[in-house]
C-alpha cells in the first residue's frame, strides 16, 4: 500500500513537472519571436505553427492518458478477480480483437495436408482427451464445473468452431491466447501434431458420447476391469498407467490402434522405451501428445511400462498391397545397401533385419506403422526429434532422404515380420 502511494505521488510529480516544461516552452519569448521573424520570411508558416501546436497538445494528452493509466493501475483499484466476470463491452471488445487478431496472422494459412486423414483424427482425439478436455468438455460433459469459474470461461468447442476456418484453428491451438488461460501447444516444434488437432476439432461437432468415447479411447476399457490380453497378463499384473492412460492410445495390446496415429510399442526393445520415455518427459524428444503422459512417471514405473510392452507380442503385419510392392522393394534396396550417391548408409547394421549383434537402445522396426516412421525421419531431417543418448545417428542419416525414399523404406520395415515373431529355431 505504501509503495503504491510512493509510486503514485512520484509519478505526479514527475507529470507536474513535464506540463510545466513543455507550457513555460511554448511560453517563451524567445522562441515567440523567432518564430514571429519566420512567420515574417515566408507566408504558410502560420499554418505550420498551428500544426506543430496541435501535434505538441496531442502528444502531452498521450502523454497524460498514459501516466493517468498507470495512476489507476498503481493504486490498485481495477478488480483483477475471476469471480466477476467480464463486463458485457469487455466481453465483446476482447471477442472483436481476438477475431481481428487470428484473421490478420493466418492469412493465406492453409492445411499441408488433407484433414479428412482417420489417422490425424484418431491422433488429435487422444491428445484432446490428454490437453483440453479438463476446460472444454466433451459430449457427455460439456462445461467442466471448474472451468465454468474461469473468466472468459473456456467455450464448449462444437458450438464455435464452425465459425473458424482450419488455419485460423491451427494458428490458436498453437500459440494459445494471451490472459485467458488459453495455453500454447506444448511443442512447439510440431505443426504436423497441431493441424492433427485441428482434424480432431473439424470431425469434433458430429460426435456425440458414444462417438466421442470409441473415437478417444477405442476398446479401451479404461477404468474398469480389464480383461487378460490372450491370457499372457492379467489385470493384476499390468501397471496401472496402462489402463489410466496409455492404452486410450497405444491399445491395451501395445499395438497402436491399427491405423499409424500412434507407434506399436508391442515387442519393442525395452531400452528403447524406457531411453523415449525419459527422453519425453525431460523434453529431449518433442511431442505435445505424449510428453504430457510420460512427465508423470516416475523412473520404476518407466522400466515397469517398458518390460510390460516389449513383452507383449507384435501381430504378423498384414499383406502388403499389390501396388507398395514396387516402393517395399526400392525400400529393400535402401535398408540393405543405403544410397552411397546421396551418402545415406544402410540401416540393416543398427535396425536388422539379420542376426548381427545390436545395441539395444536402437529400435526394431520390423513392422512398425509406415506413416509413423516416415514421419519420423522426416523430424529427424528437420533436427525436430530427440530422443536417446544416440539419436545423432539418425540425424545424419535422413538428413539426405527424399520424402519418396523415406516413404520406401517405412513401408520396407512395415512389410517385415519382427525377430520376436518369428519361431524359434
Ligand atoms: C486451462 C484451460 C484451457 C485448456 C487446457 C485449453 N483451453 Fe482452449 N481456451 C481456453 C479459454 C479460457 C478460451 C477462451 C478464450 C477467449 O474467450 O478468448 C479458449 C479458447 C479456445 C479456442 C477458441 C474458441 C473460440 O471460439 O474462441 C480454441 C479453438 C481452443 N481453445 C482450443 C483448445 C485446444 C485444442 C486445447 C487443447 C490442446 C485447449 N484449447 C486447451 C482455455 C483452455
Ligand atoms: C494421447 C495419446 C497417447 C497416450 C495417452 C500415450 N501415448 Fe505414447 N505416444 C503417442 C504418440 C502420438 C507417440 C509418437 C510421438 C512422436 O511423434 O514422436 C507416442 C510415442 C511413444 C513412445 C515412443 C515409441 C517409439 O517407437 O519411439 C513410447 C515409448 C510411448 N509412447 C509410451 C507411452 C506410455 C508408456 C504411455 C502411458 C504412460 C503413453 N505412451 C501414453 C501417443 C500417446
Ligand atoms: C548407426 C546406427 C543407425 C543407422 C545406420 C540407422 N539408424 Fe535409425 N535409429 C538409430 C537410433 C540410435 C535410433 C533411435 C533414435 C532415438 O530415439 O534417439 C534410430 C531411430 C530410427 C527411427 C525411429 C524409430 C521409432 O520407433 O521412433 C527410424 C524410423 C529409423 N531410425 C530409420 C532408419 C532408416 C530408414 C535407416 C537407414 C536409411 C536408419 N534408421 C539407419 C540408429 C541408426
Amino acid at each position: 500500500m505504501r509503495q503504491s502511494l510512493k509510486i503514485a505521488l512520484l509519478t505526479a510529480a514527475g507529470v507536474v513537472a513535464a506540463m510545466r516544461g513543455l507550457l513555460s516552452h511554448e511560453q517563451s519569448p524567445a522562441h515567440a519571436s523567432a518564430s514571429q521573424e519566420r512567420h515574417e520570411r515566408s507566408g504558410g508558416a502560420g499554418r505550420k505553427r498551428w500544426l506543430w501546436t496541435l501535434a505538441k497538445h496531442f502528444a502531452l494528452f498521450l502523454v497524460v492518458m498514459a501516466i493517468g493509466g498507470f495512476l489507476v493501475a498503481a493504486s490498485g483499484v481495477i478488480p483483477i478477480k475471476a469471480s466477476s466476470g467480464h463486463w458485457a463491452i469487455t466481453r465483446w471488445f476482447l471477442q472483436f480483437s481476438k477475431g481481428r487478431s487470428v484473421a490478420t496472422h493466418t492469412w493465406g494459412l492453409e492445411a499441408p495436408t488433407s484433414l479428412d486423414e482417420p489417422r490425424l483424427v484418431l491422433k488429435g482425439a487422444g491428445a484432446y482427451e490428454t490437453n483440453c478436455r479438463a476446460c472444454h468438455g466433451n459430449p457427455s460433459l460439456r462445461n467442466p464445473r471448474v472451468a465454468q469459474a474461469m473468466t472468459p470461461q473456456p467455450p464448449y468447442l462444437p458450438q464455435t468452431i464452425p465459425q473458424w476456418e482450419s488455419g485460423e484453428l491451427f494458428y490458436i491451438v498453437k500459440h494459445g491466447i494471451k490472459f485467458t488461460g488459453m495455453p500454447a501447444w506444448l511443442a512447439q516444434q510440431r505443426d504436423d501434431e497441431v493441424w492433427a488437432m485441428v482434424a480432431f476439432l473439424r470431425k469434433f461437432p458430429e460426435l456425440d458420447a458414444e462417438g466421442y468415447r470409441r473415437l478417444v479411447s477405442g476398446e479401451a476399457n479404461l477404468n474398469r476391469e480389464v480383461a487378460p490380453i490372450q491370457g499372457l497378463l492379467g489385470p493384476e499384473t499390468m501397471p496401472r498407467a496402462i489402463t489410466v492412460s496409455c492404452a486410450r492410445c497405444h491399445g491395451m495390446d501395445g499395438l497402436g490402434r491399427g491405423i499409424g496415429a500412434f507407434p506399436k510399442l508391442a515387442g519393442q526393445s525395452p531400452a528403447y522405451l524406457y531411453a523415449s520415455l525419459q527422453a519425453f518427459a525431460r523434453k529431449e524428444r518433442h511431442s505435445g501428445v505424449m510428453e504430457p503422459n510420460a512427465v508423470g512417471l516416475n523412473d520404476e514405473e518407466m522400466r515397469e511400462l517398458a518390460l510390460y510392452y516389449s513383452s507383449l507380442p507384435k501381430l504378423p503385419p498384414s499383406t502388403p498391397s499389390p501396388e507398395s510392392s514396387l516402393a517395399i522393394e526400392r525400400g529393400a534396396a535402401i535398408a540393405q545397401q543405403g544410397i552411397p550417391t546421396q551418402r545415406v548408409p544402410s540401416c540393416v547394421a543398427c535396425h536388422g533385419p539379420g542376426d548381427i549383434p545390436r545395441n539395444p537402445v536402437y529400435p526394431e522396426l520390423a513392422g512398425q506403422y509406415s506413416d509413423y516412421l516416415a514421419l519420423q525421419l522426416e523430424l529427424f531431417k528437420q533436427l525436430q526429434r530427440g530422443g536417446t543418448a544416440y539419436t545423432h545417428l539418425m540425424h545424419s542419416v535422413a538428413a539426405h532422404l527424399t520424402p519418396e525414399q523415406m516413404r520406401d523404406v517405412a513401408l520396407y520395415y512395415e512389410s517385415l515380420t519382427s525377430a520376436r515373431e518369428r519361431p524359434a529355431q
